[in-house]
């Protein structure tokens, strides 16, 4: 038993202006808007501008969670930032955001990679610290720029991605029926090659012929993904509910990531759960990886979709491979 729970007490997402529409991708590789919206439910997703990065998004989610939290930058005491994009390799993101939102110096901020689960693992993550009676209120935030290591040359990835960022400010409640009451996060480093971006890192530094090469950018095995994808999700949801005894009807929803409709489509199929519990946003944002459960969170919340006292799944799946599920009480 903890003596805390963690509630999700505000969110906020931020993503750039900029369109990028199926039309426009037909102008760039051989593709056709039928194509895309078939095989992945995808119409159009946002491109950062030259002035945008990560961090600039995230700094706008952050400041938007904390207005719905009605929480101040400077009670903030820890920031955890999910990217596979961060602005630079160091300073963290999260060292960008303590400065920029004005957050007390010498909180602990740090950067998590676990790629397209990383929101879930940093939520699961900064509660844990709550629960613990270590922190009181924590930021976390899921944000990319995917369009900065995308190959708009590659018609198998390039029609997949997008920027954005999520954010979501966990408070400590006396209650600990709030906030996640279940979760999983999982690994399998053999399947690392199936999407991974082969140079920039200390194993194939930056040379002019890596970049020459589009080394730096997103290389993906599309079906050996999209298998392990469907088979996961499905997975980790049913366990998710077998923990907590729920049944498909007593989950308001499920904020799964945003990869491929018809992944979401398949594996909440399979137990049972109708499509008015399914959240989808993947038509207006594509694949945002980290960013990706952050924004549909935030969009879910201020629809109504689900709120206050409500069971809602939250589940990231992707490059690692790593998988990330959290039974949460709003
Ligand atoms: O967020 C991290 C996790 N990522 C994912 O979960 C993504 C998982 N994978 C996917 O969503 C799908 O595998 C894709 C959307 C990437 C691809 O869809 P698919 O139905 O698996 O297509 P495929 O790779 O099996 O390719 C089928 C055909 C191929 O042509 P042939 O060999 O059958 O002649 C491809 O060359 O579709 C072709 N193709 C395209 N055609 C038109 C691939 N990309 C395109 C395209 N437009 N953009």
């Amino acid at each position: 038993m903890t003596p805390y729970g963690a509630s999700i007490a505000g969110t906020g997402s931020c993503v750039p202006e900029r369109r990028l529409t199926n039309a426009d991708l037909e102008k760039l590789v051989d593709t056709t808007d039928e194509w895309i919206v078939q095989r992945t439910g995808i119409r159009e997703r946002r491109i950062a501008a030259p002035g945008e990065s990560s961090s600039t998004l995230a700094i706008v989610a952050a400041q938007r969670a904390l207005e719905s939290a009605k929480v101040k930058a400077a009670d903030i005491d820890m920031i955890i930032v999910a990217t596979v994009t961060p602005d630079m390799p160091t300073p963290s993101n999260a060292c960008l955001l303590q400065h920029a939102l004005g957050c007390r110096r010498g909180i602990a901020a740090m950067d998590l990679n676990a790629a397209c689960s990383g929101f879930v693992y940093a939520l699961v993550t900064g509660s844990a610290f709550i629960k613990t009676g270590t922190a009181r209120t924590v930021l976390v935030v899921g944000a990319e720029t995917l369009s900065r290591i995308t190959d708009y040359t590659d018609r198998s990835t390039c029609i997949l991605f997008g920027d954005g960022a999520g954010a979501a400010i966990l408070t400590r409640s006396a209650d600990t029926g709030i906030g996640v009451q279940h979760f999983e996060l999982g690994s399998d480093g053999s399947g690392a090659m199936l999407l991974h971006v082969p140079a920039g890192g200390s194993r194939a530094p930056a040379t002019a012929d890596t970049v020459g090469g589009k080394m730096h950018t997103l290389r993906m095995s599309g079906r050996e993904v999209f298998k392990f994808a469907v088979a996961q999700m499905s997975e980790s949801i049913q366990r998710a509910m077998n923990a907590c005894n729920l049944t498909p009807d007593q989950i308001k929803l499920v904020i799964p990531h945003q990869s491929n409709a018809r992944i979401i489509d398949s594996a909440t199929a399979k137990i049972g759960l109708t499509s008015d519990r399914t959240f989808i946003n993947i038509d207006k944002y594509g694949n945002t990886s980290a960013a990706s459960v952050a924004i549909a969170l935030d969009e879910a919340i201020r629809a109504g979709r689900c709120g206050r006292g409500d069971w809602i799944v939250i589940i990231g799946i992707g490059g690692g491979l790593t998988w990330a599920t959290a039974t949460v009480k709003l």
